[in-house]
């Protein structure tokens, strides 16, 4: 069972006002988990539940079989890094490290070993000894997860411990964690708001809207397969395009009559389509270009349709970026996705 997390119906509520409602799922021994979602939809609350930082309203959580939803922090074997990781001005990052396991009474050999093995972990083997003043954003996070990882955790619990980086920092630090897991092998789950750490980290990703499950699944299927209108717009930079259209059974049509692309649904449907797959030049899609970005490897299009309706486009890596003013399009069957116009649900 190792460290296995089973979430079964827990619940929280402030003041009588429910933030996670009746969450069931089960996280597999050394997975490495990413909580997803906009601002306030409750990530940070439910990892605190299962840090013991906040109680839970209902039900049970299990951490290699065992519940500990009525433990203390401490007893739970679960080490957390926050956003904000305070260290010691004052200590060394030797002591920075070890200053859990002294207070635990853990005896000078053993701590110093300790120290030094999660201080080579994170690669900070040759800085025990300066002060947290004398290093980088990204040096001082590492101590902060060499603090979390000496105490041998069985779960690690990440709160977007990224978020105060720079982005070339944050891209380094992604790749060092990522490693880091590899390594050290603990449960473990990262609260982000940031798509491209959840997608790149993660072998599931979990995400939230309103405190409620909107897709659990791997990044892969997140992507491809977005469960609702929300999942889709959410992962994707820049999202999946949305139209009501309308289909008789071989076209799908806006509500002017404009035949966006072929397909056998009957009915209203909202179409999707990712960015990138978009098909430029060839197609009977008429559309002027409102607005090109040029990335050099890579490039993205706004267009609108004759009716107004907009599109994104992006070009795949390499291609180069057409610079006329009015173009063609094409929206490939294979690549639409339908979702129900009422509840956004995928058809
Ligand atoms: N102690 C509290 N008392 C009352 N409401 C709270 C408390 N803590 C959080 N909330 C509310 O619960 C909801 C979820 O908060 P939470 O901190 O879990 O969101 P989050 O997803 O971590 O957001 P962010 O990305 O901004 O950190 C929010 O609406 C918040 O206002
Ligand atoms: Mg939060």
């Amino acid at each position: 069972m190792g460290s296995t997390i089973a979430l079964e119906n827990i619940a929280k509520a402030y003041n009588g006002t429910p933030v996670i409602a009746g969450l069931d799922v089960t996280f597999a021994d050394g997975e490495f988990i990413a909580i997803l979602g906009p601002s306030g939809c409750g990530k940070s609350t439910l990892l605190n539940m299962i840090a013991g930082l906040e109680r839970v309203s209902s039900g049970r959580i299990l951490i290699g079989g065992e519940a500990v939803q009525d433990k203390a922090p401490k007893d739970r074997g679960c080490a957390m890094v926050f956003q904000n990781y305070a260290l010691y001005p004052h200590m060394t990052v030797r002591d920075n490290i070890g200053y859990a396991l002294k207070v635990a009474g853990v005896a000078k050999p053993e701590r110093e070993r300790r120290v030094a093995e999660a201080a080579r972990v994170v690669e900070l083997g040759d800085y025990l000894d300066r002060r947290p003043a004398a290093l980088s954003g990204g040096q001082r996070q590492r101590v902060a997860i060499a603090r979390a990882i000496v105490r041998e955790p069985k779960v690690l619990l990440f709160d977007e411990p990224l978020s105060n980086l720079d982005a070339k920092l944050r891209h380094g630090m992604r790749m060092e964690l990522s490693q880091l897991h590899r390594r050290i092998g603990a449960t473990s789950i990262f609260v982000t708001h940031d798509q491209v750490e959840a997608m790149t980290l993660a072998d599931r990703v979990m995400l939230l809207k309103d405190g409620q499950i909107a897709q659990f699944d791997t990044p892969q299927a997140l992507y491809h397969r977005p469960a609702s209108t929300f999942v889709a717009e959410f992962i994707g930079a820049p999202p999946m395009n949305l139209l009501s259209v309308s289909g008789d059974g071989r076209t799908l049509r806006l509500a002017d009559g404009t035949a966006i692309a072929d397909h056998p649904h009957q009915g209203p449907v909202t179409l999707g389509i990712r960015p990138e797959k978009i098909v430029t030049g060839g197609g009977r899609l008429k559309a002027r270009v409102l607005y090109r970005e040029d990335m050099g490897s890579h490039a993205s299009l706004v267009v609108a349709l004759e009716n107004g309706q907009r599109l994104e486009i992006a070009s795949p890596f390499g291609a180069s970026i057409t610079d006329a003013d009015e173009i063609c399009l094409h929206l490939p069957t294979d690549h639409l996705h339908l979702f129900d116009p009422q509840s956004g649900l995928r058809i």
